[in-house]
């Protein structure tokens, strides 16, 4: 860990009570490690919106398992990215639907691009691309 530096803001009172009572309600000791945190989410955020920037994701998706296609389009997009594609796993919610989770690291264009294929395919009913970014 990097050495800690003080400095001093300058802020609304009405602005620093709000702050506060979002610190309390997510249990930070401090002011300052809740700044840190802020601080880390923001630069994560904007690394995710770089399309060229390395970042980790989740793609989860719910599918029928009946659809036509459907486990022969999974199966393909899902080799064609084989490179990106860390961890994946399927589990059956019930008769019909499937539940699988995808963990990928790659560039934020090309996961964004994978979770889309996926999402379009016939069967999909649900699906959710969760992002994630190192600050550094
Ligand atoms: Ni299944």
């Amino acid at each position: 860990m990097s050495k800690l530096v003080r400095f001093g803001i300058s802020i609304e009172n009405e602005l620093l009570s709000l702050f506060d009572s979002y610190n309390s309600k997510k249990k930070y000791k401090n002011r300052s490690e809740a700044v840190r945190d802020l601080i880390r989410d923001k630069l994560a955020d904007e690394k995710i919106v770089d399309p060229g920037a390395f970042v980790f994701g989740i793609i989860s998706f719910v599918y029928d398992h009946h659809k036509r296609e459907i486990q022969k389009n999974l199966n393909t997009v899902q080799h064609d990215s084989y490179k990106s594609i860390q961890f994946s796993t399927h589990i059956h919610l019930d008769h019909d639907n499937c539940l699988e989770i995808i963990i990928v690291r790659d560039k934020a264009s090309k996961i964004k691009q994978l979770a889309e294929s996926i999402f379009g395919f016939k069967g999909v009913k649900q699906g959710k691309l969760t992002l994630m970014a190192s600050y550094k």
